[in-house]
């Protein structure tokens, strides 16, 4: 007998003003076009103001207990994925913990900006299979909006704001590749990219800071690992190209997206694309994909899915999952 942890159910949420490419042309030496073409992205969410990362990701939280038949009471592990916490301390976990009245169990915050689901998830999985939570709900959410510098055309255009969430519960497999559950994880990093993509202030420099992006660079490095990651962690679990139901990839490009693809062997008939109506929620875009695909009916009990991200860090990393 194998322990496994399963998805019991996922949701999302996203804030109500929706920003199309064209809003951007008025006050930046941008377009509709440059934007579609080189990124994917056609609109994007901004939260409202005063509207926090930890309220977005309980509204996800109570989307995905409903879609589980499960209630506040029966989860005893949060992980937050966010790189935009509401306050510098408590974590946001603990503030969405409140905010679904939960007094028992434990919550904590994991930082790997985009790559932080698939940490987020990684972590959470390791816990359940340690016996330490038997319910866990693994959220990602952010409000990149509160660290553009507005007036940077190469970054400001290319984020948004939202949350997802997933709920994994302990069960019992064989071992097999037949389970449902996550199969296999991956996880990198790599500081000596520090550089290329971070947010130039925080608590100990005094500033808020806004974030930084040699976008050519990060580009250049994220196919080749993306494949990667993909690559062992579909090994680790004994999957080929050609089980993989879904790839539901970490939503930054849409060139990424293709690009990756095609070094998986996987089809863009079987990849999750969102990016067009969200942008990049970093460590959001995974879980957010996840819920709208599963929404639409896409995805369905024993498809296997593959997830990928990479992000500030660098980090990047992968899961593959039955669901
Ligand atoms: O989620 C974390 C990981 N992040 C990513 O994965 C992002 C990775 N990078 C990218 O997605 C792409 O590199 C970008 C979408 C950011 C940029 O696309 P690109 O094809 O690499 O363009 P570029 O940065 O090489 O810029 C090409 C030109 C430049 O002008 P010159 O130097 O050729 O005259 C830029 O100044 O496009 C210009 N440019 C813009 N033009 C109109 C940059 N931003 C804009 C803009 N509107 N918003």
């Amino acid at each position: 007998m194998t322990l496994r942890a399963v998805v019991k159910g996922v949701g999302h949420y996203l804030p109500e003003r929706i920003v199309p490419n064209a809003e951007f042309e008025a006050s930046l030496d941008t377009s509709d076009e440059w934007i579609r073409s080189r990124s994917g992205i056609e609109r994007r969410h901004f939260a409202a103001e005063g509207e926090t990362t930890s309220q977005m990701g309980a509204q996800a939280a109570r989307a995905a207990l409903e879609n589980a038949g499960l209630t506040a009471d029966d989860i005893d592990l949060i992980v937050v994925a966010t790189s935009t916490a509401d306050l510098t301390f408590p974590s946001a976990a603990t503030m969405v913990q409140s905010e679904l009245g939960m007094t028992k169990g434990f919550a904590f915050d994991v930082q790997a900006v985009c790559a932080g689901f698939v940490y987020a998830l990684t972590n959470a999985n390791a816990l359940i299979l340690a016996g330490q939570a038997k319910r866990a709900l693994v959220i990602g959410a952010e409000t990149f909006s509160r660290i553009m510098d507005w007036e940077d055309r190469g970054t400001c255009v290319l984020f948004g704001d939202g949350a997802g969430a997933l709920v994994l519960e302990a069960q019992d497999g064989t071992g097999e590749k037949s389970d449902r559950g996550i199969l296999a994880t991956d996880l990198n990093s790599d500081g000596r990219y520090k550089d290329i993509l971070y947010v130039d202030g925080g608590v100990s420099s005094q500033t808020t800071g806004h974030l930084r992006m040699q976008g050519k660079e990060v580009f250049r490095h994220a196919v080749e690992k993306l494949a990667a990651t993909a690559h062992t962690s579909m090994d680790k679990a004994g999957i080929s190209s050609d089980e993989v139901d879904w790839v539901v990839p970490h939503q930054a490009n849409i060139r990424i997206i293709k690009g990756t693809a095609k070094k998986m062997g996987v089809s863009m008939d079987r990849v999750v694309v969102t990016v067009q109506d969200h942008g990049n929620t970093s460590a959001a875009s995974i879980p957010l994909a996840l819920s709208v695909a599963h929404s639409e009916g896409k995805i369905s009990e024993g498809d296997v899915i593959v997830t990928e991200a990479i992000g500030g860090g660098l980090a990047w990393g992968s899961v593959v999952l039955r669901w």
